[in-house]
């Protein structure tokens, strides 16, 4: 037990990192919370105009996430992996740095998907893409992908996984309350879109 707490308080500061923050500070491209939806994910950065910037985003975000797991797979086994994964999404999504008030945990938790459960992670991230294509809205794709994981999950053979899959889904759904409210008043704003 007292292994796994230790990969858990891991998980949750590696998670932590704001990397958009982080990035649109450095580049000069402005606070985050004055910009779109205020959110501090990919789909936000990209609102500021930077591509790069915004995959920049995605890519640490998601990074982070798969390192969480990696890390603690390696050094203490699949049970602090996946312990290490998901305080990694909890650790953006609240991160105490930003008094709690962090991410919507997309990047991190399909980063985290790929390195715990790989055919998962891509079958989540397919979703995310074909719903992007079909919607062109970020958010209503992310539902679609967290949605679907428990589903993937039990498909895939990765079926010891539905409680945690439960878990990202809950939490995806909760932090995307506003985006849910817009995507029903038909004025979620489209990829890349202001
Ligand atoms: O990654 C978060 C995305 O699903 C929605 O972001 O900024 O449009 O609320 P945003």
């Amino acid at each position: 037990t007292g292994v796994l707490l230790l990969w858990a308080v891991i998980g949750y500061l590696i998670g932590s990192v704001p990397f958009g923050m982080v990035i649109a500070r450095v580049m000069g491209l402005g606070n985050l919370r004055d910009i779109g939806s205020g959110n501090i994910g990919a789909t936000n950065v990209l609102r500021t105009g930077s591509k790069k910037a915004a995959l920049a985003t995605l890519i640490l975000d998601g990074g982070k996430g798969a390192v969480a797991v990696l890390l603690a797979r390696w050094l203490a086994g699949e049970d602090a992996a996946q312990l290490s994964g998901l305080m990694a999404f909890l650790g953006h999504c609240f991160p105490v740095w930003l008094g709690f008030k962090g991410g919507k945990g997309v990047a991190t938790f399909l980063g985290l998907l790929l390195a715990l459960a790989f055919p998962v992670g891509a079958a989540c991230c397919a979703t995310w893409l074909v719903m992007a294509i079909v919607t062109r809205m970020s958010s209503f794709a992310a539902i679609a992908a967290a949605a679907t994981s428990t589903i993937w999950m039990l498909f895939l053979g990765f079926g010891h996984m539905v409680i945690m899959g439960g878990i990202l889904t809950l939490i995806v759904f909760i932090r995307h309350k506003e985006n849910i409210r817009r995507i029903r008043a038909g004025t979620e704003p489209k990829i890349g879109k202001k």
